[in-house]
């Protein structure tokens, strides 16, 4: 109750049937101290709960809670006609306020059931009705933000639990949720998907959302390492912005997910790994170099509703590393190009990298046919080579080694062998070297003092200092880390998503700066 207190909760549920054996038959102990309202829940097994399998015994509980004065008892709906009946044969009666509570942990509930099951408790005469369904897709939190929008004849608590539907929990105040339930700290959870009290307070500035927030949030799967949440709600509150950014795990249809959400408030998106290709599809149009890259990060909600899709993630990269060049007297002009990958990422920066100027990338892949097609899209002044070519040239072995690299060029009059030995810049967009296996780099140091010693961005940003980008340092490389992409990316979003505002760029990196410094 002290920590819940000092965490900033405004009630604390007491779940008995959660206490320890020794705790359970003092508990009320707790009520005599109390600090803040209090709920009480003595959850029945039939409902997903640990109480033993005695009503009688579950009800005496409930009926002492009542007497000791909680603010509120909560009841299964499905047994408070014989809880009502109990309390009668005892001569007693309910001063407490009444929560009518609803779980389905086996599937999500549709609108229509929903409102039955509502219309129901309000007809029994709940004070409070609360109704928590599993969740199988995160649309289904579409159809709980509905409920909530419609239900205006008693407060209702709605939640979809587990991690898809944790928006629904965020995001209480903003569809007038009667409350929403959080936990005093990581593992304390008791029902999954809760948020601990400290992160729905000072994280996502709970306090400060209503009806008018606008709803911001990060697509992917997973997502809930995301700095993105930090970051945008940081510079949101610092921007004095009523809108909030929350985590969206989408393990399905990403479009429809977008189009769902539109409908109740959500203005923008970022989109993640692996969202970025598929949530073109949701779009009514796209900015030409996102067309031509084919995947993208950012979901701007025009003013008559329309969805336009934008990739920040190839301006935050290019411009991060042009920056790095200029202050070096040098640019992207005539420079030649090594991407490592040939995924989302790559595309955007190997685009980028010819818009600017670059007068030839090699994309080296693991996969070679997938660099090829991005060689194939880009043009003549783009090759593919396989990371293996790459790295057993790498090795510094001989010629005839060499000749065996798989490369294709359009390029017919420089040797593929040529183009692998010296180049101006190096991008990392693989995971490679990425935490946890941070021992591990896409390129020796060896390699980069053969190839010249090129500026190196390393697109990964946690750690922030690689081994690729420490080993280029200590060679004397110009180097540019994944933080200033992500930062960069970051900072172009909010630019979309509020024109007339400037982002706070040394806040956002700070932000990520230090959350990475305390993982
Ligand atoms: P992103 O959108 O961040 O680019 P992605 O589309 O999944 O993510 O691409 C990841 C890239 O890193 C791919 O080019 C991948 O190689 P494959 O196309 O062969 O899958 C590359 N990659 C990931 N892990 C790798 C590893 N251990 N070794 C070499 N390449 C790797």
């Amino acid at each position: 109750m002290r920590t819940s207190k000092a965490a900033g909760a405004d009630l604390v549920e007491i779940r008995v049937d959660l206490l320890a054996e020794d705790e359970r038959n003092n508990w009320k102990t707790i009520l005599d101290q109390k600090l803040l309202p209090v709920i009480v829940t003595n959850r029945a097994s039939w409902e997903g709960g640990s109480a033993p399998d005695d009503e009688f015994a579950r009800f005496a509980i409930l009926s002492s809670a009542i007497l000791a004065g909680a603010d509120y008892v909560d009841i299964e709906f499905a047994a408070f006609d014989e809880f009502k009946r109990y309390i009668a044969s005892q001569n007693s009666s309910v001063i407490s306020r009444i929560i009518l509570s609803h779980h389905n942990f086996e599937r999500a509930l549709t609108l229509e059931e929903i409102r039955t099951i509502y219309e129901k408790m309000v007809g029994k005469g709940a004070d409070i009705c609360k109704i928590a369904m599993a969740t199988t897709s995160a649309r289904d939190n579409a159809v709980i933000f509905q409920a909530l929008r419609e239900a205006s004849r008693r407060p209702l608590v709605l939640i979809a639990m587990g991690e898809l539907g944790q928006c629904s929990r965020i995001l209480a105040p903003k569809f007038s949720s009667f409350l929403t339930f959080s936990c005093v700290g990581h593992g304390r959870e008791s029902a999954p998907g809760q948020v601990s009290t400290e992160a729905l307070i000072n994280l996502y500035r709970f306090r400060s959302l209503s009806p008018s927030t606008r709803v911001f949030g990060v697509i992917g799967d997973p997502v809930l390492h995301s700095m993105s949440p930090a970051l945008h709600n940081a510079s949101f509150g610092n921007a004095g912005i009523d809108a909030v950014y929350v985590p969206l795990r989408v393990n399905d249809d990403v479009p429809a997910f977008i189009r769902s959400m539109i409908l109740f408030g959500f203005d923008g998106f970022s989109v993640t790994i692996p969202g970025k290709v598929a949530a073109l599809k949701a779009m009514d149009e796209v900015d030409n170099v996102t067309a031509k890259i084919g995947a993208m990060n950012t979901v701007v909600t025009l003013s008559d509703g329309r969805l336009r899709g934008y990739n920040t993630d190839w301006i935050a990269a290019i411009s991060a590393i042009e920056d790095a060049l200029t202050d070096n007297n040098q640019s992207f002009h005539g420079a030649r190009v090594l991407c490592l990958g040939a995924g989302g990422a790559a595309r955007g920066l190997v685009f980028g990298a010819v818009a600017r100027g670059a007068s030839h990338v090699v994309v080296a892949n693991r996969t070679l046919s997938k660099a090829q097609e991005l060689a194939n899209d880009v043009g003549s002044c783009a090759s593919a080579v396989s990371y293996d070519a790459l790295l057993r040239a790498d090795a510094g072995q001989t010629a005839s080694d060499r000749n065996q690299m798989d490369t294709q060029s359009r390029d017919a009059d420089s040797s593929a062998e040529d183009r692998m030995l010296s180049f101006d810049v190096v991008m990392n967009t693989t995971s490679i070297g990425m935490h946890p296996r941070t021992e591990e780099t896409p390129l020796s140091s060896e390699a980069l003092r053969r190839m010249g010693r090129p500026l190196v961005f390393d697109a990964v940003y946690n750690p922030l200092q690689t081994k690729l980008l420490l080993e280029a340092e200590e060679l004397g490389c110009i180097c540019v880390s994944g933080l200033e992409m992500f930062v960069r990316q970051a900072a172009e979003q909010f630019k979309l998503w509020f024109p007339k505002l400037e982002p706070n760029v040394s806040l956002m990196r700070s932000v990520v700066t230090e959350r990475l410094a305390n993982k």
